[in-house]
């Protein structure tokens, strides 16, 4: 089985080919930075309007470079929301498009379960697992049963992880997409200069909250001396906040395995998803608890955990292979919780 897999919903162009031997034919994915730079963040206009001039040759580059044809191909998956409107309807026309063209089953996916699912693209995940999903929108802890069977046990109750570390960079005056460089500047840096706060640590549940540690860096920001935001205070202010987070994710993923452990049993998966899972520190802490409660840890390959169109194709696959799809009057939807 083979599916073209379409994803649009925020600043990422990106088309994908997945057969059901988890091989990913192809995978190209065009990003808008450069575009959103200079704003600091990402204008929906903006992406949906790239959007627009570049899915058709991204989707004609995936299919060449899986070496396949049109003809080839049992299904095609789109990101169907949550996302910037624009940006999403330029993508499930796209599939739509092709859908009616090819005559090929059309599914539109969550792109939170995209990210949800991609362990199982990269690696032998079993369900059910208990998923950290971190991105720039969202920051959940869930038990995934099964597909489309998700156990919400945790999220958080203002700003998204990767929020926090952009909204954080930008006030220390970084470039956008801040997560990455937070990250660059944190290995420079010494992580107890400063004393920020662990939002939730050691409450009941598992929701997260971070809006006070961002604020907690304005403050910091505010307390500085004249000279201010010099590279080396950068440097600790980053080491110090992703320690925070760091801490803080510890915290709250430890609670969610202790519930997930009552309701599952043992022997299964820590997985985590989304682009904050490329942040090597938030991998080291989450490998360590994982060996201190004997379960295995997944988190796949960097380029798999931000934005792409492969994860969205094996979704898809994971949906069609139990017989599912869309009719073609789906509709986009910008909110579409798990
Ligand atoms: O999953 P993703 O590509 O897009 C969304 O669905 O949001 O995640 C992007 C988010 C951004 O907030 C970005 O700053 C963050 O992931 N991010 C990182 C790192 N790489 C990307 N955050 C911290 N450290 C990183 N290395
Ligand atoms: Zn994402």
């Amino acid at each position: 089985m083979i599916v073209l897999g379409i994803e649009s919903s925020c600043d990422e162009t990106a088309a994908a080919v997945v057969r059901d031997d988890r091989t990913i034919l192809s995978n190209v994915v065009l990003s808008q930075l450069d575009e959103h730079r200079p704003y600091g963040g990402v204008v929906p206009e903006i992406a949906a309007r790239s959007h627009l001039d570049y899915m058709d040759s991204i989707t004609d580059q995936a299919m060449k470079e899986a070496g396949i044809g049109y003809e080839d191909l049992d299904a095609v998956a789109v990101t169907g929301g949550p996302g910037l409107i624009g940006g999403v309807m330029v993508g499930v026309m796209t599939a739509k498009a092709i859908s009616l063209a090819r005559q090929l089953p059309f599914v539109a996916v969550n792109h939170l379960e995209g990210h949800a699912l991609t362990a199982r693209l990269n690696g032998d995940v079993e369900f059910p697992y208990l998923l950290l999903l971190v991105s720039g929108g969202h920051c959940q802890l869930l038990a995934v049963e099964g597909v489309g069977k998700y156990t919400l046990y945790g999220r958080t109750v203002d700003d998204a992880v990767g929020e926090a570390f952009d909204k954080s960079a930008k006030m220390m005056g970084l470039p956008y997409p801040g997560g990455p460089n937070l990250e660059k500047m944190a290995a420079k840096g010494d992580a107890s200069k400063y004393d920020l706060p662990r939002p939730m640590k050691g409450r009941p549940g598992c929701d997260f909250s971070f809006s006070g540690l961002k604020t907690a860096v304005r403050q910091q920001i505010q307390k500085l001396p004249e000279e201010g935001l010099t590279d080396p205070v950068v440097a600790d202010l980053c080491a110090s906040f992703q320690k925070a987070v760091g801490d803080v994710l510890e915290d709250r993923v430890g609670r969610a395995i202790a519930q997930f452990k009552q309701d599952y049993g043992d022997g299964h998966a820590l997985v985590v998803g989304g682009g904050v899972a490329a942040n090597t520190h938030i991998r080291g802490v989450l490998t360590g608890l994982c060996a201190r409660e004997g379960m295995q840890f997944a988190a796949p390959p960097i380029h798999l955990c931000t934005d792409n169109a492969a994860m969205i194709a094996w979704a898809g696959l994971e949906h069609f292979r139990l017989g599912h799809q869309d009719s073609l009057e789906f509709a986009p939807r910008p909110r579409w919780p798990l």
